[in-house]
């Protein structure tokens, strides 16, 4: 099995007790923004093409069109095809090394800048590739979501990931964007299903870490986790924000 393999199966372990979407909030954004026309859309982070793919349909009952660009580093075409459409321009690479000769009207990224190095360097790079007009659509965890709350506990606040009113705060201060705003989405994430067996046990801590490695495996973090499970409700809050900003 690869590395993003572990993490793609334990992200479907997890979902099965989530609640909540940004799918919907998303689509507000964006027919708020444009009149239906077609888009040039950048998907930084396309994971498996699941939820940009959902996105786009909806979109697509609201008369726009797309044509979508993807990139991931862990990009697996087979299973991004099978999600996205044929045409979709898809990249095998990190946001901080990719490059290309065109802007776009929609610049997204759900839930993959906790993983780049230099991230104001990226938010820079992220306004640069929006054409005036357009808009930067960011998915993150929020300081008050309990994944981010366990992440914090069990690894301790040095290895802490950034947040959503962290990244806010640096795209506001680096003036990359008008109109920049933080919008909720609140769920909740099943914990009663997830603490009674080993599978949601692992997958908590492989997506909490945030990283595509065993980190499962060290019983160091298992213990930590276990212990700060019980603390919490069965049903506890799962908190993202999406921040938009228009350039
Ligand atoms: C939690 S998944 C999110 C997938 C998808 N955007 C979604 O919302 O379901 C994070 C994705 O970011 C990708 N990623 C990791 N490092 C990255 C980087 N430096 N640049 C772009 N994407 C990266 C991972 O491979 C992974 O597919």
């Amino acid at each position: 099995m690869t590395i993003s393999k572990t993490y793609d199966n334990a992200l479907d372990v997890l979902k099965q007790s989530f609640s909540g979407s940004e799918c919907e909030l998303w689509v507000d954004e964006v027919r708020n923004h444009f009149i239906p026309q077609p888009l040039r859309i950048l998907d930084i982070g396309i994971g498996t093409g699941e939820s940009i793919q959902k996105r786009l349909l909806q979109l697509s009952w609201n008369g726009y069109s797309a044509d979508l660009h993807g990139l991931d580093p862990n990009l697996c075409v087979e299973t991004v095809t099978r999600h996205v459409y044929d045409d979709a321009h898809l990249y095998k690479t990190r946001f901080e090394e990719a490059t290309f000769s065109q802007t776009f009207d929609v610049v997204n990224a759900s839930q993959s800048i906790y993983y780049m190095q230099n991230i104001p360097a990226m938010l820079r790079k992220m306004t640069q590739l929006v054409q005036p007009g357009g808009m930067v659509t960011i998915t993150l965890w929020s300081q008050h979501c309990s994944l981010y709350q366990l992440q914090r506990t069990v690894f301790g606040a040095g290895a802490t990931l950034v947040t959503a009113e962290q990244v806010a705060e640096q795209l506001v201060q680096q003036h990359l964007l008008r109109d920049v705003k933080l919008v909720s989405c609140k769920g909740q994430l099943n914990l009663s299903r997830l603490r009674a067996s080993e599978q949601g046990l692992d997958a908590i801590l492989t997506i909490i870490s945030r990283k595509f490695g065993d980190v499962f495996l060290i019983p160091q973090y298992r213990a930590k986790l276990e212990k700060a499970l019980l603390s919490l409700p069965d049903v506890a809050p799962r908190i993202n924000y999406m921040l938009v900003g228009q350039k």
